[in-house]
């Protein structure tokens, strides 16, 4: 088919999803088209409480499951009957974007993430530290002297985008080319749009390369202390030449689209309950980590994933037949009145009933965790130590997705730095 061909029937499928989403969802009320349609991004959680209502794990009219359950959910992610892709399998079909072992089964999952997982032990990620609290305190100098800055843009995204290109050693100068087309492939974590994102998305995906090759030859050349280097001077068993490259997009688009909307869920979430901003001021060493887990709880920035049976296997009862999917809804697990009391509550002194699956479980548990949770922990320790009088200063607008849940703009006022401090905790 002609590039115009191929074109016009990709467009022709996406906008008849699209159609067949919103008569789903608008006309039939059906809640997995609910979320991905406005009122389900602006609050998911009314809809996991529906679909929770309807039982632990429920069919969808596709042929597939779908829960909001901690326990079945939980229990989907750990047991190894289920993949991230059909058994027949193993690679990226020609629409998605190929996100390396994240969309693999062991044993290619297993072999490629254990090249990766040097780089985010408990010693690699401690080494961040320093590097976390300057970026933090550099991006706070330049928001106080501006009073009134956007929280997203200013605060939350350039933090984890710094951290990443430092953790792949990307040089300076190559910083802001990086940094723009990483946020393109992001941007395609929540599928392809349009045709414009599609075409945007092969550019960035072109340019991508081209960057990742050079600096794969410099390392080549000149071995350094980082991921690339260890991956351009891993031998061919390790990983195969076609495989560098989407497991170093991966690292990039998973260090640039999370760890901003953990934060920004986590200063929504706070400013929206000014007595838990309170308790956070009143000792931000001590509660800035509670409240980064309570956020992870509360409002996680990944809402969903999903497992695909790879045999017959048995779920809450049911028997799920291979190459049936399983909807694991994080963001309702993460609100089972099962696993949680109260669950709706945003309460950063809670001591958690459960692990809540804001990382996932089983073997695709989150291999950044360590990052996030570090990255997260000293923002909002130096936010309330700096600015304890921070406020809303204007709408929020949401990011337009249903996976990845946070805000795209989140206008705020530093505020009088003692405003904040008068006030007693815990009232
Ligand atoms: C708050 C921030 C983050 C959240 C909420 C998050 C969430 C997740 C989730 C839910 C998964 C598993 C998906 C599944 O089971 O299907 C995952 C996997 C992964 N994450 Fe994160 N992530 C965050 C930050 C990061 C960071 C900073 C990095 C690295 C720079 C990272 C790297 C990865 C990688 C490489 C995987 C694939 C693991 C595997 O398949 O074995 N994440 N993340």
């Amino acid at each position: 088919m002609s590039n115009a061909g191929q074109a016009i029937a990709f467009a022709s499928r996406l906008y008849g999803q699209r159609a067949g989403t919103a008569y789903a969802g608008y006309v039939k009320r059906n809640p997995l088209a609910l979320l991905r349609l406005r009122p389900g991004r602006a609050n998911p959680y009314p809809v996991y409480d529906r679909i929770r209502a309807d039982g632990r794990l429920v069919p969808t009219p596709l042929g597939n499951w779908v829960s909001a359950s901690h326990a079945v959910c939980g229990e989907a992610l750990r047991n190894r009957r289920f993949g991230v892709r059909p058994a027949e399998s193993s690679n990226a079909g020609p629409e998605e974007f190929d996100l390396s072992f994240l969309e693999m089964n062991p044993p290619d999952h297993t072999r490629l993430r254990r090249l990766a997982q040097p780089a985010f032990s408990p010693k690699a990620v401690a080494g961040y530290h320093d590097l976390i609290e300057r970026t933090v305190g550099d991006l706070l100098d330049r928001a106080c002297a501006a009073g009134g800055f956007d929280l997203v843009s200013a605060f939350a995204a350039p933090l984890p985008i710094a951290v990443i290109t430092g953790l792949l050693g990307i040089p300076d100068a190559d910083f802001d080319e990086f940094a723009r087309y990483g946020a393109v492939i992001g941007s395609a974590l929540d599928g392809i749009t349009s045709l414009r994102h599609a075409r945007q998305l092969q550019a960035s995906s072109a340019a991508l390369e081209r960057l990742f090759g050079k600096l794969f030859a410099l390392r080549r050349s000149e071995p350094q202390d980082d991921i690339i280097s260890r991956l351009a001077t891993a031998g061919d068993d390790q990983v195969k030449p076609g495989e560098i490259l989407p497991l170093c997009v991966l690292l990039l688009v998973a260090g640039f689209e999370t760890t901003v909307n953990l934060i920004g869920n986590a200063v929504l979430a706070l400013l929206g309950h000014p007595e838990q901003w309170r308790a956070l001021c009143a000792d931000p060493p001590a509660m800035a980590a509670k409240a980064v887990e309570e956020t992870l709880r509360y409002d996680p920035p990944v809402q969903l994933t999903s497992r695909v049976a790879l045999e017959s296997v048995e779920l809450d009862g049911k028997t799920i037949s291979p190459g049936q999917w399983v909807v694991t809804l994080i963001g309702g697990a993460n609100r089972d009145p099962e696993a949680y009391d109260s669950p709706g509550t945003f309460d950063i002194h809670r001591v958690a009933a459960a692990d809540h699956l804001a990382f996932s479980s089983g073997i695709h548990y989150c291999l950044g965790q360590p990052l996030a949770r570090l990255e997260a922990t000293i923002a909002l320790r130096l936010l309330a130590e700096r600015m304890p009088g921070l406020s809303q200063a204007g709408p929020i607008r949401r990011r337009n997705t249903s996976t990845i849940r946070g805000p795209a703009r989140l206008p705020v006022t530093a505020g009088s730095a003692r405003a904040a401090q008068r006030i007693p905790a815990g009232t």
